[in-house]
């Protein structure tokens, strides 16, 4: 048993996806294919996936990934840990609240970003949204940094989190 499966018996754990999230995948301008890394109930795959993106929802919990394929059918819904899953196909890497860079998951949470910014193909975007905080951000932006590859940002901003009474940080960035 997945750790949040106990939680996804509530409708919408986490709330509306951020007003701030549509709107940039709304203007994107082009669509294609979408791993939602850590996906949970898909409360952004699903939107997504109605905007015309080709959206694969990876999560550990089979209990999210079975309401992601209720509400959205062609949402392709894939049982993995993402620390091993392949993102090097995808146009857009998104993660939402996935990472947190405490210090018993700093080094873990910093390789897997790094893996993925080597991983992931020229001209895709990562978007990341991670809970406010200057310290974790630090780390995010020096992974980025310290890349081996150069990035172009594309946000890289706060938005309010109303459910959670707290701001998130909100970057993306695309490979050149
Ligand atoms: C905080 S929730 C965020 C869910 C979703 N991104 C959202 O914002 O609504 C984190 C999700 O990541 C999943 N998760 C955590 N570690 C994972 C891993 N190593 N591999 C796959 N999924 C994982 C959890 O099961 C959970 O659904």
């Amino acid at each position: 048993m997945a750790a949040y499966d106990k939680h996804y018996v509530k409708k919408e754990y986490f709330g509306k996806p951020y007003a701030e999230l549509i709107a940039f995948f709304e203007q994107y301008s082009k669509r294609g294919t979408l791993v939602d890394l850590g996906a949970g109930q898909g409360r952004d795959a699903a939107p997504l996936a109605k905007m015309g993106y080709d959206v694969t929802a990876v999560d550990v919990s089979q209990v999210g990934l079975k309401l992601i394929k209720a509400s959205s059918p062609y949402i392709k819904t894939v049982q993995a840990d993402v620390y091993t899953f392949d993102v090097s196909e995808f146009d857009i890497i998104l993660m939402d609240s996935m990472l947190h860079f405490y210090s018993r998951d700093k080094a873990k949470e910093s390789k897997l970003v790094s893996d993925i910014l080597d991983k992931m193909k020229t001209g895709a975007v990562l978007v990341n949204f991670l809970m406010k905080s200057a310290k974790s951000e630090k780390v995010l932006m020096n992974i980025i940094e310290c890349a081996l590859y150069e990035f172009d940002i594309l946000e890289n901003r706060y938005i309010d989190y109303p459910e959670g009474n707290c701001q998130y940080h909100f970057l993306a960035v695309k490979k050149r």
